[in-house]
């Protein structure tokens, strides 16, 4: 590979090459729950690591496995591991690093299902879990500094938008010793590396930007060989392992990753600033605003500032449930990062797996509503979300 190629050079050409026997230029799905060999030998080999190959599609397998390194090589990571799902990525991680009397720092704002992954299953394995608020950067400095064996980031997070510091807060993190892995979902290698800002590990919904057509499932966590190493053996082990079809579904969809997020940079600003200027929107979330927060680190850390915004609406719930049900263009689901808009409540979406309790304290609005853009054209999105906030 050449290291001058840009990412979107890499996403289609890395490790491509026409098939020696038919040409074919695509991948194949290599769909084999097993591989055979001519001998116990060379079958041991492989078995050890000591040479190139699969024996069991629980562990490895060529389709996955290209995939992976196309991710990695976009992330500018060593190497990576592919799983069934973000979630299977996330918790695997965290059981490959942490042991019983560790101290896990994160912030509240982290994904719905990462967040009670840090509050109901880790603790229960004595691991102290420290859910820092993620505006008060003082509170989660002085939680890091307390001493912190993992720091777990997300930015921007899911789903208001917020924006972490990820080079000052790796830093600080590092001097205690501790590892630094940073949910890069939203804004996918295309607008944000986090390992260049100093963080250790980048982990993905593949389901989201990375697969971006609705059609599969899919986790990546990337970093150096020392750190995934574990982390692949402890999916070996519990069999969170990522099925070939959807690797290659993944693959196809890696190709246009640049074009794709180009347009869902593009969409999101456009709406975000319609939205801002309309007089029936009380509060637009998305960090490319200039009325955002974390602009100015936004504009730092990030080369774009993704497809989703959230935004609410005078009249809480009842008038945002008007507005998501007149929409047109969008699908009302849970996913985001998809060719298709799609646009729901944070109590149906991103927050799902929590009660309306946890919601309320997470400071979430209850009445926000995701709006996820896809690539059509602005112009149509916006006449849609125009038409809707008219019912109001
Ligand atoms: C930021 C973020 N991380 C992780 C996940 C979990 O991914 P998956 O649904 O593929 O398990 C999601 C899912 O919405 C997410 O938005």
């Amino acid at each position: 590979m050449s290291s001058r190629w840009g990412e979107s050079t890499r996403s289609v050409h890395l490790r491509a090459r026409k098939d020696p026997v038919t040409g074919a230029i695509v991948p194949p799905i290599s769909q084999s729950a097993a591989y055979a060999f001519d001998d116990l030998e060379s079958w041991r080999r492989v078995a050890l690591g000591e040479s190139d190959g699969d024996t069991y599609g629980r562990n490895s397998n060529p389709t996955s496995r290209l995939l992976v390194e196309r991710v990695a090589a976009l992330e500018g990571a060593e190497t990576g591991a592919s799983f069934a799902t973000g979630m299977a990525a996330i918790t695997t991680s965290m059981f490959a690093l942490l042991d019983p009397g560790k101290r896990a720092v994160t912030i509240r704002d982290a994904y719905g299902a990462t967040f009670l992954m840090f509050t109901e299953i880790l603790p229960r394995f004595g691991i102290e879990c420290v859910v820092c608020d993620t505006d008060d950067t003082e509170g989660l400095e002085r939680e890091i500094a307390t001493g912190c064996d993992l720091l777990y980031l997300e930015t921007p997070t899911n789903p208001v938008l917020k924006v972490l510091d990820i080079a000052a807060l790796s830093a600080l993190a590092h001097e205690q010793g501790a590892l630094v892995l940073v949910d890069n979902t939203f804004a996918t290698p295309v607008n944000q590396r986090p390992l260049e800002l100093g963080a250790d590990l980048v982990i993905h919904s593949a389901t989201k930007y990375l697969g971006g057509h609705n059609d599969a499932l899919g986790g990546i966590v990337c970093g150096r060989s020392e750190l995934i190493e574990p982390i692949n053996r402890h999916r070996e082990l519990t069999g969170a392992a990522l099925d070939p079809h959807s690797a290659f579904l993944l693959l196809r969809s890696l190709k246009t990753l640049g074009l794709r997020i180009a347009r869902h940079n593009e969409n999101a600003q456009h709406l975000a600033t319609f939205l801002q200027a309309h007089a029936r929107v009380e509060q637009v979330f998305y960090p490319g605003l200039e009325s955002h927060p974390r602009h100015e680190l936004a504009c730092r850390q990030m080369r774009g500032f993704g497809g989703v915004l959230s935004f609410t609406v005078e009249g809480g719930m009842e008038a945002a449930g008007r507005v998501l049900s007149s929409l047109r263009l969008a699908y009302l689901a849970p996913n985001l990062g998809q060719v298709e808009t799609i646009a729901g409540p944070a109590a149906l979406t991103s927050h799902v797996e929590l009660s309306a309790e946890q919601i309320e304290a997470s400071g979430v609005p209850a009445s926000l509503i995701r709006y996820a853009t896809g690539i059509e054209d602005a112009e149509d999105l916006q006449a849609d979300l125009e038409q809707a906030l008219g019912r109001l």
